[in-house]
């Protein structure tokens, strides 16, 4: 079972954090594995080893063109997960428009702008798999961080349009929505106590789950197995969201 032999799969957001546990297993399960990350060559190169990657890709998905630099660099892929993303703790009435837009940039725009330029390969093949990642702010608003919680909500609803387009194609589209998840974006904020008991009281697990909780699901969605789950939401949040 979920078998990835043959497979090419680009991964964005891949130099740490989930995105880097999803290229280990892919890779594991015999998949070529392009790694992406903003800025740094040095994590790019650190994280192919890690996940005995064949290629790295660097640019910054708040580049407008950035799907075009992207594609160009790697080409077709079957497999392609839309992981990175940024987020800003303002709360709404303070937003300015540039964290908006970058967010909604990062978060939305590259997601769509990747999905156009990669399911042509995919369609004409006959088989793809593109899998967004959210968040559990989907599902459970956090006004401290509004225009993040509303572009994974844009994003999904992305999917749910693309998946129904792309149905008959043989092209999945699905979205995973982590809840709390330990990586170095949260590092920080969790090693505070006061914090983490906090947030433990919205998680009926009373747990922060981690990066090896949410391969299974990438797995299915990205596999074979996967093939007649397509438009799905599929909440790796230990109940966050209910
Ligand atoms: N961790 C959680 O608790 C949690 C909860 C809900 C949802 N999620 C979602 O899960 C996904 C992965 O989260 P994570 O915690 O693993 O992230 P992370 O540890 O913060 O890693 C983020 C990755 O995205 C890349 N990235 C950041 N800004 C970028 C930009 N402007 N352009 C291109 N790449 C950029 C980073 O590359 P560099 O290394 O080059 O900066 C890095 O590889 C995100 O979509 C996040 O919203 C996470």
């Amino acid at each position: 079972m979920f078998d990835l032999k043959g497979k090419k799969a680009l991964i964005t957001g891949s130099t740490q954090g989930i995105g880097l546990a999803v290229a280990k297993a892919f890779s594991e399960r015999g998949a070529s594995v392009i790694i992406h990350g903003a800025t740094s060559e040095e994590k790019c190169k650190k994280a192919l080893a890690e996940a005995n990657g064949t290629d790295f890709v660097i640019c910054d998905l708040s580049d407008t063109n950035a799907a075009n630099k992207i594609y160009e660099k790697t080409g077709d892929v079957d497999i392609l997960v839309l992981n990175a993303s940024i987020q800003y703790r303002t709360l709404w009435q303070d937003v300015p428009y540039d964290e908006f837009e970058k967010q909604m940039k990062v978060n939305v725009f590259s997601s769509l702008a990747l999905i156009q330029k990669y399911q042509r390969a995919m369609v004409k093949n006959g088989w793809g798999r593109i899998i967004t990642v959210g968040s559990v702010q989907q599902h459970r608003p956090n006004p401290a961080m509004p225009i993040y919680s509303a572009s994974k909500c844009a994003q999904m609803s992305l999917v749910e349009c693309l998946s129904k387009d792309l149905a008959p194609t043989g092209v999945t589209v699905n979205n995973i929505s982590p809840g709390v998840i330990a990586t170095p974006r949260n590092d920080a904020v969790l090693s505070d106590p006061e914090f983490y008991k906090n947030v433990m009281k919205k998680i009926p697990m009373a747990i922060p789950g981690h990066t090896d909780d949410c391969i299974g699901a990438f797995l299915l969605l990205a596999s074979e197995e996967g093939k007649y789950i397509t438009g799905a939401d599929v909440k790796i949040d230990g109940g966050m969201s209910l």
